[in-house]
């Protein structure tokens, strides 16, 4: 856990679509209209009211975010968040996927969000080495928070424990004084 001003990150062991917190981060594609891993989840979950109101959306661009309803999910909100597919790292994937991260959070604080989840964004289907999505992950979410007053609690909802090992490494590291 790390404590940023009245903000507390954390990284927990979780299915992010039982999270009943202001806003959950979908790990959506460009499409917005569902597919398998996280997005799959979030879909089945909230039921068939998201993808109606997804299809008015006209897709999202990669590295950008559009926020829902959360229908029969415990959130209140869904933010679809579109990260870039891993093409070997040449592909400005790293500046695309803290884009998401920053995108995301603005969505939130428009909306009035004090709490949010996100799942590893990019790291399944898309292939996104885990530790380096990790570190920018944490590291965007840290500069949003901390130039944005207004969050109390961010989670980074991991799938399985080596997910969970390697953002609670990253937050100790970022927290410990160097
Ligand atoms: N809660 C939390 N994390 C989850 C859950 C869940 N219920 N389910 C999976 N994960 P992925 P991507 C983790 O593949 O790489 C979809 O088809 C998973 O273990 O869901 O951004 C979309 O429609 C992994 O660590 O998203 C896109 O086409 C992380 O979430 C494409 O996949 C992200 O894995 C997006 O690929």
């Amino acid at each position: 856990m790390l404590i940023l001003g009245e903000c507390k990150l954390e990284a927990c062991e979780a299915d992010i679509t039982t999270l009943a917190l202001d806003a959950i981060v979908n790990a959506a594609n460009t499409s917005l209209l569902g597919g398998g891993g996280v997005d799959g989840a979030i879909h089945r979950a909230a039921g068939p009211g998201l993808l109606r109101e997804c299809e008015k959306l006209g897709g999202c661009a990669t590295g950008e975010a559009k926020l829902t309803g959360a229908y029969r999910l415990p959130a209140k909100h869904v933010i679809h968040a579109v990260g870039p597919v891993w093409h070997g790292g040449t592909h400005n994937e790293p500046e695309l996927l803290a884009s998401c991260y920053r995108r995301s959070l603005a969505l939130a604080r428009e909306a009035s969000c004090t709490s949010i989840a996100f799942p590893a964004i990019s790291c399944g289907v898309y292939r996104f080495p885990a530790e380096r999505a990790v570190s920018i992950a944490v590291g965007a979410v840290i500069d949003e928070v901390a130039t944005h007053a207004g969050f109390q609690r961010v989670i980074f909802a991991c799938f399985d424990q080596a997910m969970h090992a390697l953002y609670e490494a990253e937050l100790a590291r970022r927290g410990s004084p160097s």
